[in-house]
């Protein structure tokens, strides 16, 4: 199964084909224009976005919409992780907010919303999530976004950032890999149903 995937954030393509592929899911970037992410949840703005890539290429079309969830900070900045600060300073801003939160205060879950639109309208569904703790600094050097001062908590790479996790490290415990886990098991369900 080709799939194609509806974002321009290469890192986010980077994790679908390391999650999907043995899976047996292809995924294929495609030259899309990237709607407005106008949704109040993260399963609004992957329907939307997936939805507008299926429509402008006739393909079946996957996306992701994510973000990292604060307690302290009443879960931002949630569906806003993207636009939250200026770009370079959206790490820096969530630890000068938490500057003075104590370790028991510090807790976080990042949200994985997939969605898959198929040209006669289905839509296919999937989220995940994984918890942790906000760092006093950034560490480590893989991944992207917040994953320097996301401390998980959890399976294979507890008590490492994401971004001093390995790859299959993060992928098992992390927010896209429950997510598109989940959906990889629906796709299948659906196409074997569609016989
Ligand atoms: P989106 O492209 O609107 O879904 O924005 C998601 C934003 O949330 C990204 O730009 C990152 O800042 C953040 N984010 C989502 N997933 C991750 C992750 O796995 N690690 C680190 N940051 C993430």
């Amino acid at each position: 199964m080709k799939l194609i995937i509806a974002t321009h954030n290469a890192h986010k393509v980077e994790e679908f084909r390391r999650i999907l592929s043995p899976l047996g899911i292809e995924v294929t970037t495609a030259q899309i224009t990237e709607p407005e992410e106008t949704g109040k949840t993260f399963a609004e703005n992957a329907y939307i976005k997936a939805k507008a890539a299926s429509d402008e290429t006739g393909l079946p079309a996957v996306a992701d919409d994510s973000g990292l969830s604060v307690d302290a900070l009443g879960g931002e900045p949630g569906v806003y992780s993207a636009r939250y600060a200026e770009v370079g300073k959206r790490r820096a801003t969530v630890l000068a907010k938490l500057a003075d939160v104590p370790e028991e205060r510090r807790g976080a879950h990042f949200t994985s919303a997939i969605c898959c639109v198929f040209p006669d309208g289905t839509a296919i569904n999937a989220e995940g999530h994984t918890y942790g703790k906000i760092a006093h600094e950034n560490r480590g050097e893989n991944g992207f976004g917040y994953d320097p001062i996301f401390v998980s908590e959890e399976g294979a790479a507890k008590g490492k950032t994401f971004a001093e996790a390995t790859a299959q490290e993060k992928d098992s415990v992390s927010h896209r890999g429950r997510a598109l886990r989940e959906f990889a098991a629906k796709l299948e369900e659906y196409l074997r149903n569609k016989e």
